[in-house]
């Protein structure tokens, strides 16, 4: 008998546990829409041209392979924060932001949480939908999950009335995780005008923005996607971000992110640094350094990162015209409104407002994995499967 007979197994993950069952399919017409990375044309990941000239630098430069400190990299940290914030505001902001490197986007979300948890709120309010993981993370963190009216299904639209309310009826001090582009699932972003509304109300009723930033570039480009982060430093939150160089790199196994924390001055932000540095350490005592040393490489060379700004683009391309030629397919097919609204979504998601069951017979049936709430992964498309998608969509329609 084992000491460990009563641990029971957790359902499996709704994302890496499609991508495992998709590895085991032996149709050899199958197609992955599931997990987000960005996928090129033929279907692979790439390793980016400016990761590897940052690389070959690397080889050469590279003194040891020591400890970083519980942070990170200072160098690493000052570039992702000029990516994230812009120039001018890093400077006028200079004292009154923590920086941390963090184990990917992923680890970012759980060190602002774990501070959070201790110091500030028991609860966090997520987005609903929301990428799954933030329910995971901040459950972790042992808060409270709460969701805030997002998306509606029945108009493929932002329900910013409802949402607007919910803020509205918040405590102080809450928490709320904002995707800042590309929202995952459902592709469906604020405008500008409606961030800044949002950015109002969350000064008027003292809620705590927690940024999720993990697209940086996939959605209209590279400062267009930090838009809102921007303005709500501007207006002077006192507020989080959790940003990932997993797609926008393509560092996806390297982990690589930032955590950054903005206070009213550098006192509380020395205090809270202190905190969240104490943290990392019981938890993973320094970050990863590899990662970090090649985004900084990279943003800290003019070429390279002209040469980076270039592949962002080139893949953010891929994704527009994978999104047209979707928009184009479905319209021939189901005539060209019922699926308009993907004309509006950004990044490398939509969700294409199919019921659970037809996804899983799309699955089964056909070999095209997608996740349970009908998102999709735009560059799994190609050419050749697009017909297979939507084969599958057609056949599986009630
Ligand atoms: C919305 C969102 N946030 C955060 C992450 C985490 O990224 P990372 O792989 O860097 O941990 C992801 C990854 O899929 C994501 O989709």
């Amino acid at each position: 008998m084992s000491l460990f007979e009563k641990v029971k197994p957790v359902p499996p993950d709704p994302i890496f546990g499609l991508a495992a069952r998709f590895r085991k399919d032996k149709r050899s017409d199958k197609v992955d829409l599931t997990v987000g990375v960005y996928k090129g044309k033929d279907l692979k990941i790439e390793i980016l041209r400016s990761v590897k000239e940052a690389e070959k630098i690397l080889i050469k430069t590279e003194k040891d392979k020591g400890y970083l400190s519980m942070g990170g990299d200072e160098k690493f940290i000052l570039e992702s924060q000029k990516l994230i914030f812009g120039e001018a505001l890093c400077k006028q902001l200079k004292g009154k932001i923590f920086g941390a490197q963090t184990v990917g986007g992923t680890g970012a979300l759980r060190l602002g949480g774990d501070f959070l948890m201790r110091e500030v709120t028991k609860s966090a309010h997520l987005s609903d939908p929301t990428w799954p993981n933030h329910i995971g993370i901040f459950e972790a963190c042992g808060m409270e999950i709460k969701k805030y009216p997002y998306y509606n299904k029945e108009t493929h639209a932002l329900d910013f009335p409802k949402m607007v309310d919910y803020f509205s009826e918040l405590p102080e001090k809450s928490l709320v995780v904002l995707h800042a582009c590309c929202h995952n699932p459902t592709g469906c972003d604020p405008t500008q005008s409606q961030w800044k509304e949002l950015s109002a109300l969350f000064l008027k009723k003292k809620l705590i923005p927690f940024f999720d930033f993990a697209y940086q570039g996939f959605g209209k480009g590279i400062d267009e996607d930090a838009w809102a982060i921007r303005h709500f430093a501007e207006q002077g939150h006192e507020m989080f971000v959790a940003a990932s160089y997993s797609k926008n790199f393509a560092l996806y196994g390297e982990r690589i992110g930032s955590l950054s924390i903005l206070a009213k001055n550098e006192q509380v932000t020395q205090n809270l640094a202190s905190v969240v540095r104490r943290i990392a350490r019981v938890n993973y005592s320094n970050p990863p350094r590899h990662g970090g040393e090649v985004v900084a490489t990279i943003l800290q060379d003019l070429g390279l990162t002209e040469l980076w700004k270039g592949e962002i683009d080139q893949m953010r391309k891929r994704i527009e015209e994978m999104r047209k030629d979707l928009i184009d397919a479905l319209s021939k097919q189901f005539g060209k409104d019922k699926y308009s609204f993907l004309k509006r979504r950004c990044g490398l998601f939509s969700m294409l407002g199919l019921e659970g069951s037809q996804v899983d017979r799309m699955i089964e049936e056909y070999g095209v994995y997608l996740t349970r709430s009908g998102r999709i992964n735009l560059t799994g498309l190609s050419e050749d499967n697009l017909p297979n998608v939507l084969e599958a969509m057609i056949k599986t329609a009630s």
